[in-house]
């Protein structure tokens, strides 16, 4: 039976960080995998979550199963961090799931069986994962464009244009902050203006949030999130707490669905229970839990929020060091949208062989399509990379 399996091709950026662990060069620089380091490359547990660990370690005196949707606690934590007062809490439903990426898997499977033909309106570029869960369940996907190679921002006309094309049953897949793998994002008005498309279109938008508080801030990060949901009658957002809280590998995000009519409520928080306990059962506690105690705790939130900001803030430290070295070594402003992106990412716009270059010489390891990780750099790394690829001839 086993002989009839295909070998998978293997996933780009988990590809890179491997190559990255087998690099024995001590000058090496990581900008690959979306995890958030700091100035000595660490990866550290945010203070806010040890604190909790460390009281839920006291006061936790079970490991029985909690619920197939998970903690509702959870849910209406996140709810707030996500939605604020956008919607009444009544009419939106939702599940714990195994990280942000459970959440969008969850989300397809969840479009797919209200419309077994839903097609998935995805920028181009998006996460590659999104593509590849999309293709495993055999939906169809439909690419707007998104990303200006020339400019390095956003095609925005073409965006709209190709969004007009979406039609009711179809879901267009955003992504509400801090863009994977651009940096480049739509303001408050072109939201609004997606906005009047989506409901000219009667297409569901689902978004996909998975960096809230890394790129202008907490509230700002959600504010086209929150614009979406108090606009449209239905639509799903796959946040992750893997980023903003650092709790990657406990695996903590959720699902929510947003309707109009608070009966429909009723139907999609019982599918949603029934999509969790198809795939795995009941979903991750320990992450969620600490989650929900942070958000819950006035003292640890505002640690927490804190401690979210300075990571923003270094990021964006990072990224104005980044253009004013490049425009020094090339004497153009032509990487001055460095500092305009939000978020981890940036697309370089640079070619797969630059990229390889900076790998091969310079131990440099970028997303192949130039993604690069701002977070793996620090003060000191930052000029190397500017004159690596000032070497590579950009
Ligand atoms: C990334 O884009 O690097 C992150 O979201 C991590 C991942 O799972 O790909």
């Amino acid at each position: 039976m086993f002989g009839n399996l295909k070998t998978q091709p293997a996933d780009k950026i988990l590809m890179l960080m491997q190559l990255f662990k087998d690099d024995p060069r001590p000058t090496k620089i990581d900008l690959g995998v979306g995890v958030y380091k700091n100035a000595k490359g660490e990866t550290p547990i945010m203070r806010a979550v040890k604190a909790a660990e460390k009281q839920l370690w006291e006061q936790e005196t079970s490991k029985s199963y909690v619920a197939l949707a998970g903690d509702p606690g959870f849910a209406d934590a996140m709810i707030n961090l996500v939605l604020g007062n956008a919607v009444d809490r009544g009419n939106v439903s939702a599940a714990a799931t195994p990280g942000g990426t459970g959440a969008c898997r969850q989300a397809f499977e969840m479009a797919r069986m209200a419309n077994p033909d839903v097609r998935v309106f995805v920028s181009n570029p998006t996460w590659p994962n999104h593509l590849s869960i999309l293709k495993h369940l055999g939906i169809e996907t439909v690419t707007y464009r998104y990303f200006d190679n020339g400019t390095r921002g956003v095609d925005f006309e073409g965006m709209l244009e190709d969004l007009a094309q979406a039609k009711p049953g179809d879901l267009v897949l955003l992504h509400g902050c801090c863009h994977n793998p651009t940096g480049a994002n739509l303001n408050l008005a072109q939201w609004q203006a997606v906005v009047d498309v989506l409901l000219k279109t009667g297409a569901t938008p689902m978004i996909d949030i998975a960096y809230q508080g890394f790129g202008d801030g907490l509230e700002e990060d959600a504010a086209a999130t929150r614009l979406v949901a108090s606009s449209v009658p239905e639509m799903l957002i796959a946040a992750s707490c893997s980023k903003n809280f650092g709790v990657y590998r406990e695996r903590t995000g959720i699902l929510m669905a947003v309707t109009a009519d608070k009966g429909l409520s009723t139907l999609t928080q019982g599918t949603l229970a029934y999509l969790n306990r198809q795939n795995y059962s009941f979903p991750p506690d320990h992450g969620a839990r600490l989650v929900t105690m942070i958000l819950n705790d006035d003292a640890l939130r505002a640690d927490w929020a804190a401690e979210l900001e300075e990571v923003r803030l270094s990021m964006l430290g990072l990224r104005q060091q980044l253009a004013d070295e490049l425009r020094k070594l090339t004497g153009s402003d032509q990487f001055g949208f460095i500092a305009q992106h939000r978020g981890m990412f940036s697309r370089l716009g640079v070619s797969p062989e630059v990229v390889s270059q900076l790998r091969d010489d310079h131990a440099i390891y970028a997303v192949g399509d130039s993604r690069i990780n701002i977070a793996g750099l620090n003060k000191e790394t930052v000029p190397a990379l500017a004159k690596a690829l000032h070497k590579c001839g950009v």
